[in-house]
């Protein structure tokens, strides 16, 4: 008996695709199932203007090869010298779709992140006025936080105070990996969105650590353990309107991972909507799928549903590639440990 589900195209809502070659290289890997994309702006020097966003734009569409349609929604990296004005051309220009937060160091080239928030106030309050949404990477980045609690610290220390002063600023908290995450989004009524990515549905840090270290499962923020990785399948598999998915599929080359000191990311543009359709299917949630992969996003956003579809069919385990030439190195594809049955015609 074959079984196919189609749903509305779905779109990512948060995704690194670098530049240049490589760029040109897993570009494709997404535009081939997805819509539109919310695309990071921690390029190196990050995406900080609206010029900027606007050059960056122009390359990505240069890249995107002439038989696919793909829409980049493109993001504005916060430094605590944004200026509110620029925010707000850009915004209504329709040029960016959210500016991105990434506490200073928290991440994969995040060092020109914000330490002080204070000095971002104004550009808060053009936000919310305007109805911007802000992106933020939740994990606060003092040394004496355990890496496992930084989520949890950074909603009680530094995003509940900042929503309480921003009480109409629309945010995203991105890659949500706790029950803690999870609880917050849920509670926080219609100002708060959570995204949720494919390998933290999948993963717990049993899977990085135990039997040998495992670099292309390391991503930031870091996996968690099992009972917070089974209260985002619950969340993403609810089908309420705060949860939805953003893949962070952040590609590195398989030499910077696989290093003593490897790079974060995990890369699942290939075969993402594949794994979301083994993850929805046990859950008994194929039906909610298109809520989380094609419909809460483009809500929160304020933006209209796809009028594409995509469909996937289930049968013989799927070929993917295990990896794929990114720039003059070969870029792992997240392994979900199990085989695929569902396939993307
Ligand atoms: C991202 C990257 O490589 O740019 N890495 C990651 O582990 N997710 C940065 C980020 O989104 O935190
Ligand atoms: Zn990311």
């Amino acid at each position: 008996m074959t079984q196919s589900l189609t749903i509305r195209r779905p779109d990512d809502w948060h995704l690194h695709l670098r530049d240049g070659a490589m760029m040109e290289a897993v570009l494709p890997e997404t535009a081939r199932h997805f819509g539109r994309a919310i695309v990071m702006p921690n390029l190196v020097p990050p995406v900080v203007t609206g010029a900027d966003a606007a050059a960056y734009r122009d390359r990505i569409m240069a890249a995107l090869p002439a038989d696919m349609r793909f829409e980049p929604l493109m993001t504005l990296y916060m430094t605590e010298d944004t200026d509110p004005a620029d925010v707000r051309a850009a915004a209504q220009s329709g040029l960016i779709r959210a500016v991105k937060l990434y506490p200073a160091g928290a991440t994969t080239n995040s060092a020109s992140g914000v330490t002080d928030f204070d000095k971002i106030t104004a550009v808060l309050d053009t936000m919310a006025e305007i109805g911007l949404p802000m992106c933020v990477h939740g994990e606060v980045t003092t040394p004496d936080v355990d890496i496992f609690d930084r989520e949890a610290v950074f909603i009680d220390t530094v995003l509940d105070p900042l929503r309480r002063r921003h009480p109409h600023l629309r945010v995203v908290m991105e890659h949500i990996t706790t029950q803690d995450g999870v609880d917050y989004v849920r509670d926080g009524g219609d100002t708060i969105g959570g995204t949720i990515t494919t390998h933290h549905l999948i993963i717990n840090r049993n899977h990085i650590l135990v039997g040998g270290i495992r670099p292309h499962y390391y991503c930031l923020p870091v996996a968690k353990r099992e009972t917070h990785r089974l209260a985002l399948v619950d969340a993403a598999t609810s089908g309420e309107a705060s949860f939805f998915l953003g893949t962070d599929s952040a590609p590195h080359t398989d030499a910077l991972k696989e290093q003593a000191c490897g790079c974060a990311g995990v890369f699942s543009a290939t075969n993402t909507m594949s794994c979301l359709a083994e993850v929805f299917e046990a859950a008994g949630a194929l039906d909610r799928l298109e809520a989380f992969a094609s419909r809460n996003g483009p809500a929160f956003y304020g933006l209209p549903v796809s009028d594409e579809t995509l469909t996937l069919t289930k049968g013989d385990p799927v070929d993917y590639p295990a990896k794929i030439e990114g720039a003059a190195d070969l870029v792992t594809v997240f392994d979900p440990g199990f085989p695929l049955h569902w396939s993307v015609s």
